[in-house]
């Protein structure tokens, strides 16, 4: 099978749900392809899988190796690569530079960066240049540091007002899709209805047109902290630790490993 397209996934709106779900490796990729329309290699790997505090310190070289892992496993979803922080808000040109190295490196399908308004002009530059853009807009983990931290927006007018103005603008320039993230349902819905390219929310209610969740989140590996949104649908973290504590007993008693996991001098024939 060929990888869904970025044209299909935009076809989806009004006809489908859009499934995503984060991926960081070729293994884990392997096992949510097939369930997936998108999987989005997020900059999420920074907390997720190297335990940085933010999204801030993740680099360039660190979004391609994982890009290059997830293009490995994924057979027939699109894949979608996060732009980190630094590598496109300092200019159309900058920004355009790095999305190629992301295209050309992983191989992926497009790339997805943060921001409204103010990312318009990129991009427009992007998506006419053969770089197809995911946008993001609500909450934008990158600008935690000048945001003051992780909090649902659009509880009032100027907050609400601000976010359809982003949603409006990234798609006015030529954005595929847009995930809107930890926005209040009116808000998401009102940008749901009036776009014509599909939403994809988290913690943004079941108005948008797909959802994506942290694939550690809803798999119970992460534990760092649960925000209400996340659904969990395994508690893998304690069958990692539940598994590692029955090896540790049974190599302190001795009986691991046992006779079928021992080699023994093969018989020499009579
Ligand atoms: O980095 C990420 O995982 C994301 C999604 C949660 C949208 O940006
Ligand atoms: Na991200």
């Amino acid at each position: 099978v060929r990888r869904k397209t970025i044209t299909a996934i935009r076809a989806m709106k009004g006809q489908q749900k859009i499934v995503s779900l984060t991926a960081y490796t070729t293994p884990m990729a392997r096992m949510l392809d097939p369930h997936c329309d998108l999987l989005l290699v997020g900059d999420s790997l920074g907390m997720v899988l190297y335990g940085m505090e933010t999204t801030v310190s993740v680099t360039l070289d660190m979004m391609i190796a994982h890009g290059r892992a997830v293009m490995r496993g994924a057979a027939q979803a699109c894949v979608i690569v996060d732009m980190p922080f630094g590598s496109y808000q300092e200019s159309k040109e900058q920004a355009y530079r790095n999305a190629v190295r992301i295209l050309q490196e992983t191989g992926c399908d497009g790339i997805k960066l943060e921001g409204g308004a103010e990312m318009a002009e990129t991009i427009h530059f992007l998506s006419t240049r053969g770089v197809p853009v995911l946008a993001h807009v609500g909450l934008m983990p990158q600008m935690v540091n000048t945001s003051g931290g992780f909090r649902a927006l659009g509880h009032s007018d100027e907050e609400a007002t601000k976010i359809a103005a982003d949603a409006a603008a990234v798609a006015q320039a030529g954005a595929f899709a847009v995930v809107i993230e930890g926005t209040v349902e009116p808000v998401a819905r009102e940008i749901s209805q009036s776009l014509a390219i599909p939403t994809i929310g988290i913690g943004a209610s079941a108005a948008c047109d797909g959802q994506v969740l942290v694939c550690d989140d809803m798999l119970g590996l992460f534990d760092a902290f649960k925000p209400r949104f996340v659904k969990r649908y395994a508690e893998l973290g304690a069958l990692v630790s539940q598994s590692a504590a029955d090896y540790a007993r049974d190599v302190r008693e001795g009986s691991f490993p046992a006779e079928e996991h021992t080699f023994q001098p093969r018989r020499k024939p009579d």
